[in-house]
């Protein structure tokens, strides 16, 4: 059986140079481990009101289930005024309650963060990191992903020319799977 692994971008920009690094990186895992890319952007803002009610929104109850049926997570963000984008928030809010139902509790991840910026999405990667703690997301300490001018490094079409990049991602990869592999031993 293959290991699931849910892909989350804090991008919804089209050309997210977010996005470009998480598709590398997925087509990096190994062969026993599949990609689901987790999409975040159709979430309601979260409402503790609508989860007391009968009227849970069908798109938290399915992001839910989606979170649950996965093994690990690859998170690949980007930095919005030094923290991570709301969207990205909201979307942990989401599957982490009502309240002793968070979905996310138990797995392992990895965060990458990726920016135009000199400092890589530093802000953005130890937000999230801060809530993955609480989460109870066993969480990739080393190596750790800042990926700064990364137009230096991506193409307009997603493609990455640096030949230093590759591997560096190459690495992220295998660090998560390191650490995947012996969670689940
Ligand atoms: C940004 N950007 C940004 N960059 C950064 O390195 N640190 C920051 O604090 C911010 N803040 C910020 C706030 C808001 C509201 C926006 C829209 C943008 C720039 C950001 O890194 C840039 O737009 C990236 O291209 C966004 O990532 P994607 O969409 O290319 O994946």
């Amino acid at each position: 059986e293959k290991r699931k692994i849910g892909v989350i971008v804090g991008s919804l920009r089209e050309g997210s140079f977010n996005k470009s690094i998480a598709k590398k990186l997925a087509s990096q895992l190994p062969e026993n481990y599949e990609a689901e890319f987790l999409e975040i952007g159709q979430l309601p803002f979260y409402n503790e009101d609508l989860d007391a009610g009968t009227d849970v929104p069908k798109e938290w109850e399915d992001f839910r289930v989606k979170v649950k049926a996965m093994d690990a997570y690859l998170f690949v963000t980007p930095e919005y005024n030094r923290s991570m984008p709301a969207v990205l928030k909201n979307a942990l809010d989401v599957a982490s309650r009502p309240y002793g139902e968070n979905v996310w509790s138990g797995k392992t991840a990895a965060v990458i963060s990726a920016s135009p910026g000199a400092t890589g999405g530093f802000g953005a990667n130890h937000h999230l990191r801060q809530s993955l703690v609480f989460l109870n997301v066993i969480t990739m300490q080393q190596p750790e992903a800042y990926l700064g001018n990364v137009t230096s490094f991506i193409n307009e079409d997603g493609s990455i020319t640096s030949e230093r990049t590759v591997p560096f991602l190459q690495s992220i990869i295998d660090g998560f799977v390191a650490l995947t592999e012996q969670f689940y031993k």
